[in-house]
């Protein structure tokens, strides 16, 4: 497998996540204040939840091992679990790695649920509300298509009005010329930010 597939693997994992994490945060809420989805019993929302709770975990160690396994920037499974250590974007990786960390251990604790007794469980599983704005910072700050339309869709900031558009023919990409700036001698990659 390339870097460059990788790369886009890793961007396109990363979102799927924060898509499935967004409405698993929603079905939780929904759950908490006994609500039901229309057409599907209150059993039926918890276990929305709970399978979309799963995918969203599978993509996340799919973003994780893509942004390991590729080796255009360098980042070790130790950096995808220590928190700032990175010497790639440390601060906006470190980020994605809180909201990981936050994400096992809502995880284990789920899975021990019979053993740890309801009020423990309960106490770690607020931890899955403070790792999503977390996840979500991670992805505005490190994502290459933060900048472009589609991305600005993703983190819900909406798409450029029309005069602004007219107005900026070209995106700059700075995560792109960022990340370009890691390279060693390596050609640089397509950026998502083509000009409109
Ligand atoms: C719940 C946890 C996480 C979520 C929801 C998440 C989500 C995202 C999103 C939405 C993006 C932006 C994709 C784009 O538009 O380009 C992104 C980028 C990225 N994430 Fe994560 N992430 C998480 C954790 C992690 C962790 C633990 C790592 C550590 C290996 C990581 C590594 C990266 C990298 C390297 C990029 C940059 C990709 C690029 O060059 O554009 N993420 N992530």
């Amino acid at each position: 497998m390339t870097s460059e597939t990788l790369w886009y693997a890793n961007r396109a994992t990363g979102a799927a996540c924060l898509v499935l994490f967004t409405v698993v945060v929603l079905l939780g809420i929904a759950v908490r204040l006994r609500g039901k989805l229309p057409g599907l019993p209150r059993f039926g929302t918890v276990t929305l939840h709970r399978t979309l709770s799963l995918s969203a975990t599978a993509f996340l160690a799919l973003h994780v091992a893509a942004a390991v396994i590729d080796g255009y920037v360098d980042i070790t499974p130790l950096d995808a679990l220590v928190p700032f250590v990175s010497g790639y974007q440390p601060l906006w990786l470190g980020l994605g790695t809180v909201a990981l960390d936050l994400m096992l251990a809502v995880l284990v604790t789920s899975l021990l649920r019979a053993r740890l007794g309801h009020r423990t469980w309960r106490a770690v599983h607020w931890l899955a509300y403070a790792s999503w704005p977390i996840a979500l910072v991670h992805g505005i700050g490190i994502g290459t298509d933060t900048g472009a339309e589609r991305g600005r869709f993703l983190h819900g900031d909406g798409p450029d009005p029309p005069v602004a558009r007219a107005q900026r023919p070209e995106l700059t990409c700075p995560r792109a010329s960022r990340r370009r700036s890691t390279s060693t001698g390596r050609p640089a990659r397509p950026t998502a930010c083509a000009p409109n």
